[in-house]
């Protein structure tokens, strides 16, 4: 297709500049398309009476001509011009939902031409809410048959940017109306089926159309309908894809994280550039790759409306592989999961609960004085650790008398959020080292201490840290040193301990 000048405005939702929509309705009404906003993503419109409009619809998106357009209309009353034998649950759902992001599924007027629908008899008939999208349908003096305004298989747009990236040059004109509010589909619903049948999930819930509809069915989406009339033919195409291979990660939270962590190191050891999907509360979590936070766990409109921004950052950024959380749940969770799911060719991974092992185990970290360093490492553990079956302790291998927490060492935690109550200096008595029981020494001359003074501590249990996390360097004893060389010591602590959380949860998760 060959390649035009687009021309671009900008029109404000709550002022709209009159001279601005009728150049734009003008050119719809012309044959022309127009990019637009909408409250769900933003469409390419043309006029739904032209035949040849739709083809350039089509051309422009990169679409198969199969796959129908929804009909979108300013007013409700709008609907007999565009569909016939209108049933009165289409009324009901109309007065109930429209304008607003629902699509119908009726029998097309003749008025409809083949090109629009794909050939097929029925029509999907759109009301929306947004003003813009509106007063352009007003304007134009037509139907405006709009798909969303992306290129085939990439994400909708929900943002401006999104619509310039994929349809500059394709389109005569793009209006730029600010950011998508609902930022999924329509929910699409097919009249002409008895029961009714949601062909799409969306804003608009299968139990807010049940309470008007009775009986709602949802036809299960499948990537690879390739049966000859598919209900709407839209699904059986990849859909909202980003470029790289995304996986969903299903789980508890602890175990997602875990498991992500290490399909994403992995991955990147292999040389692949890694996007991580996940939920503010989490998104910290997370040490490999670059990781997108897409809204608050609960907030699922919050999610909903970032999502396709986010996959097409992630394209941005050429992410090879992505893991996403399964952020599945609210009102609205039903069309995440969907989009979620068509995004990722249904490749869902179930993230391994860790073994239970029967016994609490206890982990001690022991040096000299049991007051700083091992400290440290074990309050840092305590946060780290994301289980919850092992109990972990500071000890000392020679206590002559309990101290309180070192001072600079209580300095620098309290400086990293970590308060420690009441802490009191503990000798390693050799009878707490049972068969539960792994020492942890920080220099290898204190873990040969160990194990020559306790009977009950061998090379079996008693390990050296950086040896086990594979360190080269031991931590150093900061005692004597200024509040710097305490804080350094914490810093590579927490660099440790957490790669030691990794390998004890490995172990446990895949031994
Ligand atoms: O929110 C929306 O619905 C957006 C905005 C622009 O209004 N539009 C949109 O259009 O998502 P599109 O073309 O990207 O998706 C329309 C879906 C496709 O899956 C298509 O197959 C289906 O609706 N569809 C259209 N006409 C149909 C029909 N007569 N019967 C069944 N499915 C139909
Ligand atoms: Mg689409």
């Amino acid at each position: 297709m060959n390649k035009l000048e687009t021309e671009y405005i900008h029109i404000d939702e709550n002022q709209i500049d009159e001279n601005a929509i009728e150049h734009a309705g003008q050119i719809l009404a012309g044959g022309g398309l127009v990019a637009f906003p909408t409250e769900t993503v933003y469409g390419l419109g043309g006029n739904a009476l032209d035949a040849s409009a739709a083809k350039r619809i089509y051309a422009a998106k990169g679409r198969p001509s199969d796959n129908p357009l929804i009909v979108h209309i300013s007013e409700p009353e709008q609907l007999d011009e565009v569909a016939i034998d209108i049933p009165e649950s289409a009324r009901k759902l109309s007065d109930q939902f429209w304008p607003g992001p629902l699509t119908m599924v009726l029998r097309k007027a003749a008025s409809i031409p083949d090109a629009t629908t794909g050939g097929l008899s029925t029509v999907a008939v759109r009301c929306p809410s947004c003003n813009i999208a509106r007063e352009l349908i007003r304007h134009s003096g037509c139907p405006v048959a709009a798909p969303s305004a992306n290129r085939s298989g990439r994400p909708s747009t929900t943002r401006f940017s999104h619509v310039r990236e994929d349809l500059d040059g394709l389109a005569d004109l793009i209006i730029d109306g600010g950011d998508a509010v609902i930022g999924l589909e329509s929910t699409i619903v097919d009249l002409t089926a008895d029961p009714p049948a949601i062909l799409r999930p969306g804003f608009i819930t299968r139990e807010q159309l049940a309470d008007v509809l009775g009986d709602v069915a949802s036809e299960a989406p499948s990537l690879d309908d390739d049966s000859s009339a598919p209900k709407a033919p839209g699904m059986k195409y990849r859909h909202y894809a980003p470029n790289g291979d995304l996986y969903l990660v299903k789980g508890q939270r602890g175990d997602v994280v875990r498991y992500i962590n290490k399909l994403a190191k992995s991955a990147e050891g292999e040389g692949k550039s890694i996007g991580i999907i996940a939920a503010t509360d989490t998104k910290e979590r997370y040490r490999y790759g670059k990781v997108f936070d897409i809204g608050d766990r609960g907030d699922d409109e919050a999610i909903a409306s970032s999502l396709y921004d986010t996959l097409r950052q992630l394209d941005t950024i050429g992410a090879d592989v992505i893991y996403a959380e399964y952020l599945t749940n609210g009102r609205i969770g039903a069309a995440i999961e969907n989009r979620l799911l068509k995004a990722s060719a249904y490749h869902v991974l179930s993230a391994p609960v860790p073994m239970q092992s029967s016994r609490r185990k206890k982990l001690l970290f022991v040096e000299g004085h049991g007051n700083a360093r091992s400290a440290m490492a074990a309050a840092l553990f305590e946060r780290m650790y994301e289980g919850s079956d092992i109990d972990v302790f500071s000890r000392g291998i020679v206590v002559q008398f309990s101290e309180p927490l070192n001072q600079k060492t209580e300095a620098v935690m309290i400086s990293n959020g970590i308060t420690v109550e009441g802490f009191s200096s503990v000798q390693l008595d050799d009878a707490e080292i049972d068969q539960d029981t792994i020492l942890f020494a920080l220099e290898e001359r204190q873990r040969q201490q160990l194990i020559a003074r306790f009977p009950s501590a061998n090379d079996g249990n008693t390990y050296l840290l950086s040896a086990y996390v594979g360190d080269e360097l031991e931590i150093m004893d900061p005692y004597g040193g200024s509040l710097q060389t305490y804080a350094i010591c914490f810093e590579t602590l927490r660099t440790s301990i957490q790669k030691m959380c990794d390998r004890i949860l490995e172990e446990k998760t895949y031994a």
